[in-house]
């Protein structure tokens, strides 16, 4: 990768033990760029050993003064359901770093009163919030990660069988490896400032065709076996979700199944490269499902 850079201070990525945030610190070191890791538990981090680890957690902006230090730009991975803790954080960003690139969401509207799911309206308020701190920002809002999809390998391993609901709900997952691409550039490169940028996969396909997707990855056929959305719901709130956070991802999925998800072709915009398919990502990640 070949990015024009800008940056003299360090670069801050928060979530860098997570899917995209992890892609963000590996692609920026290979970018050759001065690059520090932010976890709650460095100790644990399984982070490149030429990387710079350090301690922090979002819900403590007093922790965040050290890991801040001579930073210049940072990617913001918000990991908590509401913003309560936002103001606090962007307080102490705002006294170190210029720049904060964030990682936001596709669903987030900007021609309506109110989002339409708490998911969306967190996402909104943190945006909000980065626009009236005085940084600089750009707004990766993502379509789903293909990694969502991990939630299905227990089910896999087990007899090759998904039961999930609204199997034709049609997405354009991405890459974690392509929002990182993404985030590369607008950390690194001057003219992303101010722009909201709209990243998806290059295609849209059925949450069944997910299946069979990774199944060819995996050599083994799999099997789509569609659940009533009450069932799903139960399960998801037996697996930590609110029922309002249930209730806004399964709206959007039943009407995923009449709209299909938008394509954009930002990634290759941005990058110079085609988005990734979520073949390539399954293919990529058939590890995981084996
Ligand atoms: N899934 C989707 O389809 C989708 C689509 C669009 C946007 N998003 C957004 O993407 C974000 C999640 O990204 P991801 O999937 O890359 O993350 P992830 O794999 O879920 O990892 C979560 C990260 O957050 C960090 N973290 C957790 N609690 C923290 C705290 N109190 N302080 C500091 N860091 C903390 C964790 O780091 P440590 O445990 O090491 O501290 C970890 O690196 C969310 O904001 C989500 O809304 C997701």
């Amino acid at each position: 990768m070949s990015v024009r850079e800008t940056t003299t201070g360090a670069i801050l990525v928060t979530g860098a033990t997570g899917n995209v945030g992890r892609q963000v610190v590996s692609q920026l070191r290979h970018a050759g760029t001065v690059v520090r890791a932010m976890t709650r538990n460095p100790g644990s981090a399984k982070l490149p050993e030429n990387v710079e680890v350090v301690r922090g957690d979002l819900s403590d902006a007093g922790t965040l003064d050290a890991a801040l230090d001579a930073v210049e730009s940072m990617f913001l991975v918000w990991p908590f359901n509401t913003a309560e803790a936002a103001p606090a954080v962007l307080d102490v960003v705002k006294r170190h770093a210029r720049r904060v690139v964030y990682l936001s969401s596709m669903s987030v509207r900007d021609d309506v009163e109110e989002q339409a799911d708490p998911i969306s309206a967190f996402h909104a308020e943190i945006e909000r919030l980065i626009e009236e701190s005085g940084l600089e920002w750009t707004f990766l809002r993502c379509s789903g990660l293909a990694t969502n999809t991990l939630g299905w390998a227990e089910q896999i391993r087990a007899d090759g069988i998904v039961r999930w609901t609204y199997g034709e709900a049609t997405r354009s997952l991405i890459h974690e490896r392509d929002v990182a691409a993404v985030a590369v550039h607008a950390l690194t490169e001057v003219g992303h400032s101010g722009r909201k940028y709209i990243l998806t996969g290059p295609e849209a396909l059925t949450q069944v065709e997910q299946v069979y997707a990774i199944g060819e990855a995996i050599d083994r056929p799999l099997r789509w076996e569609e659940i009533s959305p009450e069932v799903a719901r139960k399960q998801m709130i037996a697996g930590g979700w609110t029922p309002s956070f249930a209730d806004g991802a399964l709206d959007y999925w039943a009407k995923l199944v009449a709209e299909r998800e938008p394509v954009t072709h930002a990634v290759e915009q941005i990058t110079g490269s085609p988005a990734r398919t979520f073949r390539q990502w399954a293919i990529d990640h058939a590890s995981d499902f084996s």
